[in-house]
Parts: structure tokens; C-alpha cells; sequence
């Protein structure tokens, strides 16, 4: 089993790295797999809106290759997938909202690619806006037929600066929890 994590935020290694790798370490823990994929460095622009992914139906985006295909095959070849990403401007970062966008054409295109993973979604903030950043990224999650897994909050961690988050005992908590659900789900498919 294996799990495959985007981080959205253009800072390596930051606070949302720290968020995913935590609930990496329960899941491996228990023996799954994990691979985090971070958007950072990386050049993966927005939808065109060209419509050739609908008529090529091949599961792939038709923009030049700008690393967009190679991670969206990692997710449909993971058994569950993380989606993370810090608030900017009471939203996801551009970054991972470019890919959510490509991937939600292509996936509409070939219907089922996702269908029955299991899904997730965490978010760093240092103020507001999280809920709706945590929305964006369950909406995808959700209409792509995916289950969606929760904890004992919302999953959203507080921290300005690169480690901040571990001061958020509550949020940390949380993100654990969510680790140990997540591999409680996949092992009940795929055992
Ligand atoms: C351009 C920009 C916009 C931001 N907008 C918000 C915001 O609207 N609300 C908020 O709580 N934090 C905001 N932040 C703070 C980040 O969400 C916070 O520092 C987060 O921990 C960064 O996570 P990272 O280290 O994974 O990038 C913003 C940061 C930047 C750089």
C-alpha cells in the first residue's frame, strides 16, 4: 500500500511538509508506504481550458510537459493521496490550485482514475482562511469519487514561520490521529 502526498507550497520543506510527514509517520508505522511530492522549484502552470484532454481521453494533460503528467501518475497509481497546502490570501496557493484544476479536467475526461482511494486533505495557516483552503481541497478529493478521511478537528495547523507548527499541540494531535485513521482505512480495502 502506498501513499502519495502533494505539498502545495512554494517553501520546501515548510510548515505543510512538516503537517504531511507527520501523518507519514503514523502511516509508515503501520507499514505503508509513503511519497511526498512537493510542488516547489516545480513549474506546473493552470488549465488552458484547451478541451484536448476531453477529446484525447489518454489520462493526460495535452500542455507541454512541465512535470504535471508524472505527478498525476503517481496519484492514480497510489492506494491513498494527500493534498496539503499553506492559506494564501484565505485560500490554496496558486500552485496546487494550478494542479487541482488540470487534474479535475483530466480526470473528468477519464472518469474512475481515483475511484476508491483513500483521500485527505491538511492545511497551514498563520491566522485565517483555513477552512476554506481545507474546503478547495476536499471538493477535489470528493467529486473524484474518493473517501474521505477526518480526525477530531478540522485539519488545519497554526504557524507563521518553517516549524511553527509543532507549537500547535491541538493541530499536531490532530494530524497524528489522522495518520492513524488513514492507515486504518486502507488496511479495512485492501487486506
Ligand atoms: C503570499 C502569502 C499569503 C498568505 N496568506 C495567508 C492568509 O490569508 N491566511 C493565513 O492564515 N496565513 C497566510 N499566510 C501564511 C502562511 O499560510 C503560513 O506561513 C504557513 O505556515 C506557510 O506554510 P509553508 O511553510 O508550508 O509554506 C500567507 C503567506 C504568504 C507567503
Amino acid at each position: 500500500m502506498k501513499v502519495v502526498a502533494i505539498n502545495g507550497s512554494p517553501r520546501k520543506d515548510g510548515n505543510t511538509a512538516i503537517l504531511l510527514r507527520t501523518v507519514f509517520a503514523e502511516l509508515e508505522r503501520q507499514g505503508i508506504e509513503c511519497e511526498l511530492i512537493q510542488l516547489s522549484g516545480q513549474t506546473i502552470g493552470g488549465c488552458t481550458a484547451c478541451g484536448a484532454c476531453v477529446t484525447r481521453k489518454d489520462g493526460r494533460c495535452a500542455l507541454a510537459d512541465d512535470g504535471f503528467n508524472a505527478c498525476l501518475a503517481k496519484l492514480v497509481a497510489a492506494d491513498g493521496i494527500i493534498l496539503g497546502s499553506p492559506v494564501y490570501s484565505a485560500g490554496v496557493t496558486a500552485q496546487i490550485k494550478a494542479f487541482i484544476d488540470r487534474a479535475a479536467m483530466v480526470l473528468a475526461a477519464n472518469k474512475g482514475l481515483l475511484r476508491h482511494k483513500v483521500g485527505a486533505a491538511v492545511v497551514a495557516a498563520r491566522r485565517g482562511g483555513a477552512i476554506s483552503a481545507f474546503d478547495t481541497l476536499c471538493h477535489f478529493l470528493h467529486s473524484k469519487e474518493m473517501f474521505l478521511v477526518g480526525s477530531t478537528y478540522w485539519n488545519m495547523v497554526y504557524g507563521r514561520n518553517i516549524g511553527e507548527v509543532a507549537r500547535d499541540d491541538e493541530g499536531m494531535a490532530n494530524m497524528r490521529n489522522l495518520g492513524e485513521n488513514m492507515a486504518w482505512l486502507l488496511k479495512k480495502l485492501h487486506t
